[in-house]
């Protein structure tokens, strides 16, 4: 049966994880996978999470299932912290789902099933799992501009004539926040810009907002999702509680879709749960029932808040640092727009065989199209870091 198959690359993120691992060197770096770090290099539990799971153990009385949709109240919490008063409750379906990429998934079925030959409108780059994620369920991908990788900025011109020629009804997928790979949003009235086509054109937005909270505040990084909820007749916004909640392997995420009326919601809403049925039948609850607990709990809602802000605060910190050890180091060269940009990524802005040196001669690990996790960076590394960077350059 099995004699046909090829055996695959690693894949181009996670296969880092190995590779850094297996890495003997004292003084190798991992700025490869996506993932908070402290300055000791470590990913721990966020404290509001650890309160939460001592909750559950000491109340939790049943594993029975819940449902194709999940926890009501997980799913009600992350509503409101996506659309706050933006969207009537009558409109909107939420549902709990296995991290943002399983909401992804999901939401890519609602499309197929609805329009089968609709076409989805990413940037050029996004993550790179969008394509293979969304393509392997079925969806033709489109690129559109989004980000010059010479020149560091959004391609803010270029994307605004590009999706004023997008055909009516097409599906455009967006980042809320924190674009990963390049860590560049737009800003309010670019954000206002690009709605303003939404509508024009009849624009279906799909909107992935995996790092609510990592940019500025958790309202202000739900800026375009609140805005056009308030505009539109439909709407897909998929979140992951990975990052904001550090919940990464316990896979948590909601998708959300915002529907015409009342009626048409309970229509998507059975369509949800079918599609969830024929694909892992029901979400992972563990780490949805501590973030139901976390967002439902006054104190432990503050401390999550602080949580976060130290985590925020911390990978700004390291951008500055960054730039500055850069700038000390290959004063040629120009990486202000790590300085620039916000949340976890950045391009660094050099080849793939850069990229390749870096790993091989100095144990320093980050994608192959040079994005950087600034997570990675310690006070005590970034000497080093930039060090290694100059002898590549
Ligand atoms: C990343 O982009 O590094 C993260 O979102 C992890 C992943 O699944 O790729």
């Amino acid at each position: 049966m099995f004699e046909s198959l090829q055996t695959l690359p690693p894949d181009a993120i996670l296969g880092l994880i190995a590779e850094h691992k297996a890495d003997p060197r004292d003084n190798k770096v991992d700025l490869g996978v996506g993932v908070y770090m402290t300055p000791e290099g470590t990913t721990p539990v966020l404290d509001v999470v650890k309160r939460a799971e001592q909750f559950l153990v000491d109340t939790e009385d049943s594993k029975a299932y819940i449902g194709t949709a999940g926890f009501a109240a997980f799913n009600a919490a992350m509503q409101k912290l996506t659309f706050a008063d933006s969207a009537s409750a009558d409109r909107l379906v939420t549902i709990q789902g296995p991290g943002g990429s399983g909401c992804l998934r999901v939401a890519a079925g609602l499309l197929t099933r609805a329009r089968a030959d609709a076409p989805v409108w990413v940037g050029e780059p996004t993550w790179v799992n969008h394509v293979p994620l969304l393509g392997g369920a079925g969806l033709e991908l489109k690129l559109h501009p989004w980000y010059d990788t010479e020149k560091h900025v959004l391609r803010m011109d270029d994307l605004l004539d590009a999706m004023r020629r997008i055909p009516k009804g097409d599906v455009v997928l967006l980042h809320a926040c924190c674009h990963n790979p390049s860590g560049m949003d737009p800003d309010e009235q670019q954000w206002r810009d690009i709605a303003d086509i939404i509508v024009e054109r009849d624009l279906l937005p799909f909107i992935d907002m995996a790092y609510q909270g990592f940019a500025r505040d958790l309202d202000q990084d739900a800026f375009i999702v609140r805005h056009l909820a308030d505009k539109v007749p439909e709407m897909i916004v998929s979140n992951s509680c990975s990052k904001n909640f550090g919940l990464y392997r316990d896979r948590v995420g909601s998708l959300s879709v915002l529907c015409e009326n009342t009626a048409n919601r309970d229509t998507i809403a059975s369509q949800l749960s079918n599609i969830v049925r024929t694909i892992y039948s029901l979400p992972p609850d563990h780490g949805a029932a501590v973030v139901a607990k976390v967002l439902g709990d006054a104190e432990l809602y503050e401390h999550w808040l602080q949580e976060l802000a130290g985590m925020r605060d911390r990978l700004a910190a390291m951008r500055m640092l960054m730039n500055d050890a850069l700038l000390a180091a290959a004063p040629d060269h120009d990486f202000s727009h790590l300085a620039r940009a916000t949340g976890m990524f950045s391009f660094l802005g050099i080849t793939s065989e850069q990229v390749d040196a870096l790993k091989k001669d100095y144990g320093i690990y980050m994608v192959g199209t040079s994005r950087i996790n600034v997570a990675g960076i310690t006070e005590g590394n970034v000497g080093y870091l930039a060090s290694s960077i100059a002898a590549v350059l």
